[in-house]
């Protein structure tokens, strides 16, 4: 393919989503990870996405491990989560999972938050000592006062990642349908256990930042899993499949702290001033 015809390909993708998003209910204005509507632009697409440029707490970050805040007032990350029914839809920029309600909670900073979905990006958006990883999970949890609170997980190839194991048909039906032109092909999953997202964390770093997407809402309190985890290269290319080329590189660059702390929850130190 031609520059010009891949261009002309991307406009022409653009202007379809432009026009299927001004009917949907947020009117949201489609964005992208390079050129014209790339993380740079994004706030000039849209006066709703002001905050991608003006905000000072953004996310993602990179996490300095010599300059995180062991913050003996953190709480182990209390999860709990039920098996339940879910939809895995994409939604042009990313695939996300659904899930129907009361798949279940977590605890942060005092408040439970429901789990509503989780999606994926692809490399990782937040870093860890520069270190990109291929994958990001993000578990998004809602308060009832519309707060976000998401769980970021990081994953390097490796082992199968046993939570995609169980919607590795679908991925492949959803890329199927994406092929034949349905932008925002939806399909139903069934039971998901999401138990398999719930494994013990005796690490983790919390800082308080935005949506990683537009339009850059600053109400997300993050917690990063200190333990990477793994899947393949394959599966990490099913989370990708369904995606245009354009978006199948769907990570924000790393926001600037400023003021900002990044926190660090460690189980075994915790332990010690016990025993102390
Ligand atoms: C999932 O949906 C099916 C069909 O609607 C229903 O029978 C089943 O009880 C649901 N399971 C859970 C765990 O919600
Ligand atoms: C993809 O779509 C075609 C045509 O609808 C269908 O025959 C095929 O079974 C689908 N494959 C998968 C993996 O869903
Ligand atoms: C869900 O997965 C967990 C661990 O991955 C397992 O212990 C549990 O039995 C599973 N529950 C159901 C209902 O399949
Ligand atoms: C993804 O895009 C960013 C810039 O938008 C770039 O720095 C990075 O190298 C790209 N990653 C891959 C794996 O293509």
């Amino acid at each position: 393919m031609t520059m010009a015809s891949g261009r002309a390909i991307f406009a022409l993708i653009l202007a379809s989503a432009l026009v299927a998003d001004a009917d949907t209910e947020h009117g949201a204005v489609m964005f992208g990870y390079s050129g014209p509507t790339g993380p740079d632009k994004w706030a000039s697409l849209s006066p709703d996405y002001e905050m991608c440029s003006k905000g000072e707490r953004q996310s993602p970050v990179n996490i300095d491990k010599n300059v995180v805040a062991y913050n003996p007032g953190l709480e182990a990350l209390k999860r709990d989560y039920v098996p339940a029914n879910a939809t895995l839809v994409n939604h042009g920029y990313h695939v996300a999972l659904l899930f129907d309600k009361n798949v279940g909670t977590v605890l942060a900073d005092g408040k439970n938050y429901n789990l509503e979905s989780v999606h994926w990006h692809s490399p990782s958006e937040h870093t860890i000592d520069g270190r990109r990883f291929p994958v990001e999970l993000h578990m998004v949890h809602k308060s009832d006062n519309g707060k976000i609170a998401v769980v970021g997980i990081l994953y390097q190839y490796g082992r199968h990642d046993p939570f995609l194991v169980q919607i590795q048909k679908q991925l492949k039906e959803l890329a199927n349908e994406t092929c034949k032109g349905d932008e925002e092909a939806r399909i139903p999953v069934g039971v998901v256990n999401a138990s398999a997202l719930k494994r013990r964390s005796r690490k983790y770093y919390r800082y308080f930042g935005s949506l990683t997407t537009p339009p850059c809402t600053e109400n997300v309190i993050w917690s990063i899993l200190g333990k990477v985890r793994q899947m393949t290269k394959e599966q990490a290319a099913a989370l990708q499949a369904p995606l245009h080329q354009e978006y199948r590189n769907n990570s924000r660059p790393t926001q600037p702290l400023n003021y900002r702390a990044v926190e660090l929850y460690h189980e075994a130190k915790k332990h010690d001033e016990k025993s102390n």
